[in-house]
């Protein structure tokens, strides 16, 4: 099947962005059971849990759904660097009353050894982030019956995308709440909106694109499918489901968020990451440039972060979120895409009534 096919197929064009952090298999297993298409987040995972978790998902249904990795390369920092970054850390711990963590040894999952995994499990689509593969990883991916979605922030990344045989581009629009996917520029040159992003992509390369960015409810899902998009990826907009495993005062931020609140930001992560505004955030953006890049700062402000979700400080939580994010809606997963779909059919019959009907002859 081609991507085209897979996505024209869908009861609901819809996918459930893979959600690091704030989604698990029951959310994808929710959306895709409700028509939609969704993606388990693995990027964090170890191989033999994308293999358990992909063969869960495939035993439980019939329907297509996605796996997500991020290409990470192996991360050997300078002992010295990494000193003085924790070091900019251990105000924060004293904030939190916990220890500053010893240099760790490990920064990042093996991406080779995710990948073997990944291909010995063959779920019918893969979607990468933040790199490129290669022509051959591509094309055993695609050996082994899985469809290659890469992400791409510039119409320069789709094209890297299509050059080694990627099935579908993901186009993430600098509306989008989470990590940006950029590779090819740095991420403040890599923020274009989805509705220009889109539209130069489809311009460029020959391939289905998918939009992601901003898109939180039918309203963003039927402009997306009018911009020409095979389907309407969304995050933010699942990140209250209560399939969501975002910690309590994560949540509590995202239900009381206000319309202006996201910025981006490295200062958590050493990667360009969108999320809502707070303290730390502020603290460190006057020396964010100097973090070490992804994936040492994730690593470094790991055990920070997830006291902060224990102990209920959300100022010095990742609090990733995209600019949509007021328009946040609780619920089940299945019951907000299936109310997404039909809110993006009434918009469409309106816009036609619109374009076609009678009034408009009349003028
Ligand atoms: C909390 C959160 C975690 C994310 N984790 C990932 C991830 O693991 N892999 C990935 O490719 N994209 C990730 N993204 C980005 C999404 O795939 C997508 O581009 C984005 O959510 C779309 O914009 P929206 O949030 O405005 O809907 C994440 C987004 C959010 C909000």
């Amino acid at each position: 099947m081609t991507a085209a096919e897979l996505f024209d197929r869908l009861a609901i064009p819809i996918i459930q962005a893979p959600m690091l952090g704030a989604s698990g298999p029951a959310m994808a297993l929710a959306v895709t059971q409700a028509g939609g298409m969704g993606s388990l987040a693995a990027g964090a995972l170890a191989p033999e849990d994308i293999v358990e978790q992909v063969a869960g998902l495939k035993a439980a249904t019939d329907r297509p759904f996605g796996v997500n990795l991020l290409i990470a390369r192996p991360a050997t920092p300078d002992p010295e660097a990494v000193a003085e970054a924790l070091e900019r850390l251990a105000p924060w711990h004293d904030r939190l009353g916990i220890d500053l963590p010893a240099p760790p040894n490990d920064y990042a999952p093996d991406f080779d050894a995710q990948f073997a995994a990944l291909l010995a499990a063959a779920p019918p689509l893969a979607s990468f982030t933040f790199d490129v593969l290669t022509r051959d990883q591509v094309a055993a991916l695609q050996a082994a019956g899985t469809l290659v979605v890469g992400t791409a922030t510039t119409v320069a990344e789709a094209r890297a995308w299509a050059g080694v045989g990627a099935d579908a581009i993901c186009a993430q629009g600098g509306e989008a709440g989470g990590h940006r996917g950029e590779f090819l520029k740095p991420g403040p040159e890599s923020l274009i909106g989805t509705m220009a992003l889109v539209t130069t992509i489809q311009a460029a390369v020959d391939l289905p694109v998918i939009a992601a960015g901003g898109i939180m409810d039918g309203r963003g899902v039927a402009a997306a499918l009018s911009l020409g998009a095979v389907a309407a990826q969304m995050g933010t907009a699942f990140l209250l489901a209560e399939e969501a495993t975002i910690s309590k005062p994560w949540r509590g931020r995202i239900e009381t968020a206000p319309d202006d609140s996201t910025a981006v930001t490295r200062a958590f992560t050493g990667r360009h990451a969108r999320g809502i505004e707070n303290d730390f955030m502020r603290a460190l953006r006057p020396v964010e440039g100097e973090v070490p890049a992804y994936p040492v700062q994730n690593r470094l402000t790991r055990e920070l972060r997830a006291a902060g979700g224990r102990l209920g400080d959300a100022e010095v939580l990742s609090l990733w979120a995209g600019q949509g994010v007021s328009l946040t809606r609780a619920g089940r997963a299945a019951d907000l895409v299936k109310a997404w779909w039909e809110e993006a059919r009434a918009v469409s019959a309106a816009l036609h009534a619109r374009t076609h009907g009678p009034e408009r002859d009349r003028r």
